[in-house]
């Protein structure tokens, strides 16, 4: 059989990533104990995961850029790995505080004591946005499969045939946690919108007392343009082996709505008719709703 860059582990009922993941190692991330001052970062694929490091460590420094420009850092996921890659959880028992993480799994695999202790901060985005990101993203990035065409990938992501499984799964079991955790939720759009506002209530859900001015350089360091010109940030310097860098970028537009340049009028129609279905009982109302 050829190779499958994705693997459905039925332990777990998820898709994750050959390679990348061990769906054993996942299995025992529950385990885990947790500390009031860990951080996670919880997003479906293509949501502004990078975009929430590079904010949470700018916030962490005080909105000096230097801690990131920093020449032993291949990258912000080397301070701020995602929780499921394989030797992340191993390093976690032993990091020293503040802990901050980022995941793509569901509240499911994440540790049972996350309900008493430590933060978590969930980020949505137009799914229309996210699948046109995740396109093109699977063009660069070597661990996971080149889609065949876009259309073949548009079923893929309403299928819910992908890492990170459904997008509709995943929000919706996020959503519904919520109030057992202590939990910032907001959206992508909101960020490109107001990332000042954004960022002060980041500041104050971790509990840092951010001077104006340190609050000012972290927006500063996080907006689109400055990320691009921030290897580390950008993801620039992670090796060949995983990215090729040649076909795609983590900073490839940084807008809203690019799935207007995308979607025919038949897949609008039908991707609409997914999201009503799904998300028929879900109690709150996006800015990028559907009229
Ligand atoms: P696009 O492909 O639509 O440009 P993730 O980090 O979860 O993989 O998400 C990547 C997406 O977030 C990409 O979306 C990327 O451009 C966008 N992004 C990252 N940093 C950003 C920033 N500072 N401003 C706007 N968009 C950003």
């Amino acid at each position: 059989t050829p190779w499958q860059p994705l693997l459905f582990s039925p332990l777990l009922g998820f898709t994750l990533i050959r390679g990348t993941h061990d769906p054993d190692d996942v299995d025992q991330i529950k385990h885990l104990e947790i500390r009031d001052s860990d951080v996670f970062v919880a997003t479906y694929p293509k949501s502004g995961t990078i975009w929430l490091q590079q904010i949470l460590l700018l916030v962490e420094a005080k909105g000096d850029v230097t801690a990131i420009r920093n020449p032993t850092i291949v990258s912000n996921a080397d301070i701020m790995p995602w929780m499921e890659s394989i030797g992340t959880r191993e390093m976690f028992i032993t990091a020293p505080s503040p802990r901050m993480r980022v995941t793509h799994l569901q509240p499911q695999f994440m540790p049972l004591a996350l309900s008493q202790r430590g933060k978590v901060i969930y980020v949505a985005r137009n799914p229309k946005d996210v699948l046109v990101s995740y396109f093109y993203f699977h063009k660069m990035a070597k661990m996971l499969e080149t889609p065949k065409d876009f259309n073949d990938f548009f079923e893929k992501f309403l299928r819910g045939d992908l890492f990170g499984c459904s997008w509709f799964d995943h929000i919706k079991a996020w959503y519904s946690v919520k109030d057992e955790m202590n939990m910032l939720f907001f959206t992508f759009e909101e960020m490109i919108q107001d990332l000042k506002s954004v960022v002060q209530r980041i500041s104050l859900f971790l509990g840092k007392d951010l001077t104006n001015e340190e609050q000012a350089n972290v927006v500063k360091h996080s907006t689109f343009k400055k990320m691009k010109d921030i290897p580390q940030a950008n993801y620039k310097q992670v090796s060949e082996e995983m990215f090729n860098h040649q076909n795609g970028m983590f900073m490839r537009k940084g807008t809203i709505g690019d799935w207007k340049n995308h979607f025919t009028v038949a897949q609008n129609e039908r991707f609409d008719q997914v999201f009503q279905k799904e998300m028929k009982d879900f109690p709150v109302s996006f800015i990028w709703d559907i009229k």
